[in-house]
């Protein structure tokens, strides 16, 4: 029997609830010999994470009717929505990515729902998803970037050796966000590396077996890293990434299609940018400075007023991937073209944190408004008190690039705390392309919380949405991982305070 779990724009609903008659179609096998399987199962979320959440997987072969089945826990599956299916070609190997999105609408706030994926010849996969509460109410979500692929490898001199920065602990941060169930979880760039692998698309491939087991429960939503700029992959380097997700629309170009976002999930609005448009240092496969031609900032900006003079919103989280902030020596430093034009747009319109990576370790700043007026733009602590924290007079920004890497940071940090920041680049090498960063040392008064004995974590954010007339709050946990069973560690915890809105 199959009973309707919610209205689904454009579904069509397969048998009669009540009709004994009905065919299953889920087990149906149409004798497609050789179908390939469904693989990578992962959810986004839509730009209302209540209503909307998009269920993608992908293949190499066509395949054909590839859609997933609706339904609740208590009625089963009902419903079919089709999935439309992107491609990229990988230019180094020529073997094209077909990757299936079914877009599932209208669906009810708060609520469990049970689906499969499917396309013709292949068995199903299963998975659950929550849509997030309408308006204020609790809910976790939790973050890490930087992550990498599990891989054993071998070690040596004490790092693992392979050709995409992975390690063991790419797969310990997995089961570690699992088993701490969040709502939805962000992915601060530098995803799997795969523009430094000799096999891109299993590079891939390797990801997302990895983190199914998790992003098929709950959304994984991402921000581009420069590791996700590919050599010849789509117009300026992410075609890979722009065709695996399938992130809400922010009326950008076709090209640039998924590089920036928003979405909400309660009274929390995330922003995800892309940061390649706007740092220095060259990262990437290629350098793309400056692609978006300002489009990105301008949509920012509209998005951070909009954000903030919206009653429903109390909290504007940030999530990309090279940092503002970084206190370790010998990685990357931060960014001064970042200072120069984000941290301006932040500042104005009051975004209460920033989460990203790029640097392998953790870190956080003090809440920091406003910046020096010196050459790397240091930006100003607005207070020091380090376990509560008002973001309404000030930004707190967080690293959390230990996320898998074989090539962690938190052994590099400065001490007393200084910052390394990129103010520009040198001219091309030629031998190899890359612009050389041009560095500038500053002190680091914005400076919080440093963690230099833990390689791998991820942080946890539970947000209570206070009472009528107070204060909401989010409660933050850093957890350091070490083993493939989620255990996970508390190592820095703290709370983030603001005004309630109106409502
Ligand atoms: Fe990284
Ligand atoms: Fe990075």
């Amino acid at each position: 029997m199959f009973t309707v779990g919610a209205g689904v724009g454009g579904a069509v609903l397969l048998g009669a609830p009540g009709s004994a008659s009905a065919a299953p179609e889920l087990w149906s096998r149409p004798g497609t010999v050789g179908a390939p399987g469904v693989a990578g199962l992962h959810l986004q979320f839509g730009a209302d994470a209540s209503r909307e959440v998009v269920v993608s997987w992908h293949t190499t072969a066509p395949v054909s009717r590839p859609r997933v089945l609706l339904g609740s826990p208590a009625g089963g599956l009902g419903l079919t929505v089709p999935a439309d299916t992107t491609t990229y070609r990988d230019a180094r190997s020529g073997t094209e990515v077909r990757v299936h999105h079914a877009r599932l609408g209208s669906l009810r706030p708060d609520t469990e729902y049970v689906y499969a994926a499917v396309h013709d010849g292949a068995p199903p996969e299963l998975g659950t998803v929550r849509t997030a509460p309408r308006g204020r109410a609790p809910f976790r979500f939790t973050s890490f970037g930087d992550q990498g692929t599990p891989t054993l490898g071998k070690q040596v001199n004490g790092t693992w050796v392979n050709d995409n920065l992975g390690s063991p602990a790419a797969g310990d941060v997995t089961a570690a966000v699992e088993a701490a169930a969040p709502l939805f979880h962000l992915v601060n760039g530098d995803l799997c590396y795969a523009n430094l692998a000799t096999d891109r698309v299993r590079t891939w491939s390797d990801w997302f077996n990895n983190n199914t087991r998790s992003a098929r429960y709950r959304p994984w939503m991402p921000a581009a890293g420069n590791h996700e700029n590919e050599l010849g992959n789509g117009p300026i380097g992410y075609g890979a990434y722009q065709t695996y997700f399938s992130v809400p629309d922010s009326g950008a170009d076709p090209e640039l299609r998924g590089l920036w976002y928003a979405f909400t999930a309660g009274s929390v609005r995330v922003i995800s940018l892309n940061n390649d448009d706007v740092a220095y240092q060259d990262g990437g496969n290629s350098y793309v400075h400056g692609y978006s031609g300002g489009a990105q900032r301008r949509w920012l900006e509209a998005e951070l007023a909009a954000s903030r003079s919206n009653p429903d919103i109390d909290w504007i989280v940030v999530c990309m991937h090279q940092v503002v902030v970084s206190t370790v020596d010998k990685a990357n430093g931060a960014d001064l073209g970042i200072r120069e034009n984000w941290v301006p747009l932040f500042d104005r319109y009051g975004v209460d944190l920033v989460v990203c990576g790029h640097e392998h370790h953790y870190e956080r700043s003090h809440p920091i408004r406003g910046q020096q007026p010196n050459d790397t733009r240091t930006p100003m602590p607005v207070d020091t008190r380090t376990d509560v924290v008002d973001t309404s007079r000030g930004t707190v920004h967080m690293v959390i690039g230990g996320g898998g890497t074989s090539v962690p940071s938190n052994h590099l940090f400065f001490s007393p705390a200084r910052c390394r920041v990129i103010t520009g680049v040198g001219a091309p090498d030629p031998n190899t392309g890359k612009r050389a960063p041009i560095y500038v040392l500053e002190d680091a008064p914005w400076s919080a919380v440093r963690d230099p004995d833990h390689s791998y974590g991820f942080a946890a954010f539970d947000v209570d949405p206070g009472k009528p007339g107070g204060t909401t709050s989010i409660s933050v946990t850093y957890y350091a991982v070490s083993d493939p069973y989620g255990t996970a560690t508390p190592v820095d915890h703290f709370t983030l305070t603001r005004p309630r809105g109106a409502r």
